[in-house]
């Protein structure tokens, strides 16, 4: 018996999706949004906190303050409630209102960032209010998810151990992850290399984001791609990495849901069409077992991926401009 959902991180199904076109392709997803507040970013939020007020980084009046549109400030809003810290959370005007609702409802204080940074994105205005904040109040954490050391450790020591034990006999061959803040890719590229030093790592990446070089462009799949180089993915293990666009990853959303009757998110789709498309350009001979990383639900992407009207506008904005990666 648990006392409350939140303890519940982790430990998430593992399953298989048959792939009819491709016999030799095992291929086998984490659904992380089996988690408690429906996202992969439990596993950080729950254990950061965790550790900070452990080691007495924070204390019961620490104010925590953090940049995120999504996920994470879900999550951090639900762990910070849960140990009765005080949370706040620097959102955008781009931000999906489910997201801001959650956030606000379960205690945060939420700040809207509506002035855009020189590059047309929010993510630099974010940043700035934050370093305005942390200048001007006692007794307050950044958690910092693009620099903190603890956000790859959350995921050495969860996620990562659950992937090496859970791969179909003790054989793995690639792992695929969606890329933000590069938390996750961190911690579980270096958890899996230890146990399988021969593995592929791909790091799945959007058209317009800047994390493996190439000019920020407008993304409209929230949830992965950045605007700026994570300083934590000094220490990931990545092998390669796969871009993919919009229209792939809300095809892939619906084939998911079609084929294999998974309500994924927009990253699972972007992962999934990853996975395709790199085995296309990657023929193997043999059979290989690849798992991948499912990181959050179809629910939050309702307006969206799972909208028709919203994919025909990004559709015809693709259409207009140029889907390939500038690397500079
Ligand atoms: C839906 C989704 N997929 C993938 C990621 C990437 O995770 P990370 O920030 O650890 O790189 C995120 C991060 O917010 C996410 O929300």
């Amino acid at each position: 018996m648990i006392n409350n959902i939140l303890n519940k991180v982790g430990n998430t199904p593992l399953i298989s999706l048959p792939m009819e076109e491709n016999s030799n392709l095992n291929i086998f997803a984490k659904l992380e949004f089996y988690n408690p507040t429906g996202s992969v970013k439990d596993r950080a939020a729950c254990y950061i906190i965790s550790r900070l007020l452990n080691e007495g980084i924070i204390n019961k009046d620490t104010i925590l303050i953090e940049s995120s549109s999504g996920n994470f400030g879900v999550a951090l809003s639900a762990y910070a409630k849960l140990n009765g810290l005080k949370f706040i959370c620097v959102i955008d005007k781009t931000t999906l209102p489910v997201n801001e609702m959650l956030i606000r409802l379960q205690g945060a204080e939420v700040i809207c960032i509506t002035e855009p940074d020189q590059h047309g994105g929010y993510l630099m205005n974010r940043i700035k209010k934050i370093q305005e904040i942390l200048s001007t109040t006692d007794n307050i954490y950044w958690i910092n998810q693009y620099g903190n050391p603890l956000n790859a450790q959350a995921y050495y020591n969860s996620l990562g151990k659950e992937i090496c034990f859970e791969a179909p006999r003790q054989k793995l061959d690639y792992l695929f992850m969606g890329i933000s803040s590069g938390g996750t890719i961190t911690g579980v590229s270096r958890k899996v290399k230890e146990m399988y030093p021969n593995v592929n790592i791909i790091a799945v990446d959007v058209y317009g984001s800047v994390i493996f070089g190439g000019k920020a462009r407008k993304r409209f799949i929230p949830g992965i791609g950045s605007s700026m180089r994570p300083d934590i993915l000094n220490d990931a293990r990545i092998d390669d990495v796969v871009y993919v666009n919009e229209e792939e990853t809300i095809n892939s959303c619906r084939e998911l849901l079609e084929v294999h009757n998974l309500y994924a998110g927009g990253s699972s789709g972007s992962v999934y069409a990853a996975i395709k498309k790199y085995f296309v350009q990657n023929e193997v001979d043999s059979q290989v077992n690849i798992m991948c990383v499912f990181a959050d639900r179809g629910e939050r992407y309702i307006t969206t991926i799972y909208d028709d009207n919203w994919c025909e506008m990004v559709k015809q904005y693709s259409l207009s401009t140029s889907l390939e990666p500038v690397i500079e």
